[in-house]
C-alpha cells in the first residue's frame, strides 16, 4: 500500500434524475477524507463523475425525448454543479461517455478474454433495470402483484438472451483470500461479514453483456453486444488514472485506490465483482471499499422513486454549505442508516456550530480586539489549568489520524468538538475579563492559549467545514504553508507574539 498518496473515489452517479441528499452525503463523506489527507500532507487524487450507460439511462432519455448523449450532457452537468455547490475538492470529474473511458474498458475486456475469464453463452433470469443488477430465483418475491428483488425492493423482469459471462465462480477462493489478507478491505466490519457470507454461499458466473438495447460500450469484435453497465462503470476508477497506460504518473502514483466510498446498496458490485474483474485481469485490487448507510427520510431510503427527497440545493441556500456538511457528517452514523430532518439540522447548527465552535471564536476574537488591540503575547508562566487543557487536547487528538484512516468520522468529530467544549469551559473558569486591570500577563497567556486551541480546532474541522475554518485561520494570520496537520506531531501553531484580524460572525443561531 502506498504510504504517501491517497486515491479516493465517490460512486459515479446515474444521471437519471435530480441529484438528492443521498448523493450529497456520499460525496461529502469522500470529500472530508480527501481534504483530511491533503491537510495531512499526502498526495491526494479525489474522483467523482457520472455513470451514463445502460438501460436505465436509455429509458430515462427516451422519457425525456432526447438522444441519450444529449440527455446525459444535461444531467451530468447537474452533478458537476452539485459538486461545486457541495464545495467538493475533486481533482477530476469523469463521464463514462468519454473517449478515455472507452479505451480503458476495451482494454480491460480484452484482458479478460485473453485470460479466459469471459465466455459466450445464454442468460436466463431476472434483471432489475433500476439496480442494473441480475438476481437469482431465491432473491425475487412477489409484492403487490409485481416481482421484486428481496435485496432492493425494485421491480425485476425476466430476461433471456445471448450473453457473455464472466467466470465469477472460479474467483471465490481468491476473493476469500483477499478479504483475509486485507482484513480492512471492506469497512465497516458488519458489511465485511455480509460479503464474506455471500461469497461463501457460492458465486455464479456473471452475465457481462446485453443484446436487447444499444446504449453502452460495444463488446470488442462483436457489436451485437454492449458491455454490462457495471463492468463499464467500475472501470471509471482506472480510466481517470489514464489506464491502460500503466506508465502514466497518475496510474503509478495512485493505483491501487486507497478507498472507494460507496453506499451499502452497491457493495456487492464493489466488494465482489470489482476485485474479481481486477484479479482476473492481473491488476491489483483496491485497498478498501467503505460502504456507508443510507440517508433516510422517516424510515425509508431517500430516493426519487419514493418521492421523499430533501433537496440539497434548497437546504444549502437556506442554511449554508458548511452547515449541511457538518450536519450530515456528525448526525449520520457512518456505518448505519440515518434519519435526517430540518429540526435536527437546526439543533445541530445551534448546538455545535453557533454555541460551541462559533461562540468560542467570536468571544475570544472580540475580547482580543476590544482589550488588546488585536495583539497577544504568550508568557513563560504556564498555569495548572493551561497544562490541563493542553494535556486533554493531546489526549483527544492522539487517535485522530487513526480514526480518519479507518473512516471513523463520527468519533473524529466527537473528539474535535469536545476540544472546543473544553476550551470554552477553560475560558469560563479562567475568566480573563477579570484580569484586565491586575494581571495582563496572565490574561495574555489565557488568550494566547485559547487562540492556539482555536487554530487547532479550525485545522481539524477544515475538512468538514472548510469555509468557516479557513476564515478563522486567515484571521489568525496563519500562512497557507502552515495550514496543515503537522501540529499533530506535537509542534505549536502560533508564534509567541501574534496579531490577529477581525473575524465576522461565523454561524448565525437559528431561532
Ligand atoms: N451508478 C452507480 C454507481 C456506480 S460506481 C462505479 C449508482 N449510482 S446512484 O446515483 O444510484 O447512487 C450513487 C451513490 O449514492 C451510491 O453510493 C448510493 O448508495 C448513494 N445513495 C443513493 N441514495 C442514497 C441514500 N438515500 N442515502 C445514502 N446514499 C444513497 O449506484
Amino acid at each position: 500500500m502506498k504510504q504517501n498518496s491517497f486515491y479516493i473515489t465517490t460512486p459515479i452517479y446515474y444521471p437519471s434524475g435530480q441529484p438528492h441528499m443521498g448523493h450529497a452525503y456520499s460525496s461529502i463523506l469522500a470529500d472530508v477524507f480527501a481534504r483530511f489527507m491533503r491537510a495531512d500532507n499526502k498526495k491526494v487524487f479525489f474522483l467523482t463523475g457520472t455513470d451514463e450507460h445502460g438501460l436505465k439511462i436509455q429509458k430515462a432519455s427516451e422519457k425525456a425525448d432526447l438522444e441519450p448523449l444529449i440527455y446525459c450532457d444535461k444531467i451530468s452537468q447537474k452533478f458537476r454543479d452539485l459538486a461545486k455547490k457541495l464545495n467538493l475538492s475533486n481533482d477530476d470529474f469523469i463521464r463514462t461517455t468519454e473517449k478515455r473511458h472507452y479505451k480503458s474498458v476495451n482494454d480491460l475486456w480484452k484482458r479478460l478474454i485473453k485470460s479466459g475469464d469471459i465466455y459466450l453463452s445464454k442468460y436466463k433470469g431476472w434483471y432489475s433495470v433500476s439496480d442494473e443488477a441480475y438476481y437469482n430465483d431465491d432473491e425475487v418475491v412477489i409484492k403487490n402483484g409485481k416481482k421484486v428483488s428481496t435485496f432492493s425492493g425494485s421491480t425485476v423482469e425476466w430476461v433471456e438472451e445471448e450473453s457473455f459471462f464472466f467466470k465469477l465462480s472460479s474467483w471465490e477462493k481468491k476473493l476469500l483470500e483477499l478479504y483475509d489478507r486485507n482484513n480492512k478491505f471492506i469497512l465497516p466490519i458488519s458489511r465485511r461479514n455480509e460479503v464474506i457470507n455471500f461469497v461463501k454461499s457460492g458465486l455464479k458466473d456473471l452475465s457481462v453483456s446485453r443484446t436487447s438495447f444499444t446504449w453502452g460500450i460495444k463488446v470488442p469484435n462483436n457489436d451485437k453486444h454492449v458491455i454490462y453497465v457495471w463492468l463499464d462503470a467500475l472501470t471509471n476508477y482506472l480510466s481517470a488514472l489514464n489506464y491502460p497506460d500503466t506508465n502514466d504518473n497518475l496510474y503509478k502514483n495512485f493505483w491501487p485506490a486507497s478507498v472507494h466510498v460507496i453506499g451499502k446498496d452497491i457493495l456487492r458490485f464493489h466488494a465482489i465483482y470489482w476485485p474479481a474483474f481486477l484479479l482476473a485481469a492481473g491488476i491489483e485490487p483496491p485497498n478498501r471499499v467503505f460502504g456507508h448507510g443510507w440517508i433516510l427520510s422517516g424510515d425509508e431510503k431517500m430516493s426519487k422513486s419514493k418521492g421523499n427527497i430533501l433537496n440539497p440545493i434548497e437546504i444549502i441556500d437556506a442554511y449554508g454549505i458548511d452547515e449541511l456538511r457538518y450536519y450530515l457528517m456528525k448526525e449520520v452514523s457512518h456505518g448505519s442508516d440515518g434519519s435526517i430532518s430540518l429540526k435536527s439540522l437546526e439543533n445541530c447548527i445551534n448546538s455545535d456550530l453557533a454555541n460551541n465552535y462559533g461562540n468560542l471564536c467570536q468571544r475570544i476574537f472580540s475580547f482580543v480586539k476590544n482589550n488588546c488591540q488585536n495583539k497577544v503575547n504568550k508568557s513563560k508562566n504556564i498555569s495548572e489549568a493551561d497544562k490541563q487543557l493542553i494535556n486533554q487536547t493531546n489526549e483527544l487528538t492522539k487517535n485522530l489520524r487513526n480514526e480518519m484512516s479507518n473512516q471513523n468520522l463520527n468519533n473524529y468529530i466527537k473528539s474535535v468538538i469536545n476540544i472546543s467544549f473544553l476550551t470554552n469551559k477553560y475560558i469560563n473558569d479562567e475568566e480573563p475579563w477579570k484580569l484586565k486591570n491586575n494581571n495582563i500577563e496572565k490574561m495574555n497567556n489565557i488568550l494566547h492559549l485559547s487562540l492556539e486551541q482555536i487554530a487547532k480546532i479550525s485545522l481539524l474541522l477544515s475538512p468538514i467545514i472548510p469555509i468557516a475554518s479557513f476564515k478563522v485561520l486567515d484571521a489568525l494570520n496563519i500562512k497557507n504553508k502552515s495550514k496543515n496537520l503537522s501540529f499533530l506531531n506535537g509542534s505549536n501553531l502560533l508564534t509567541d507574539k501574534i496579531e490577529i484580524k477581525q473575524l465576522d460572525i461565523l454561524f448565525k443561531k437559528i431561532a
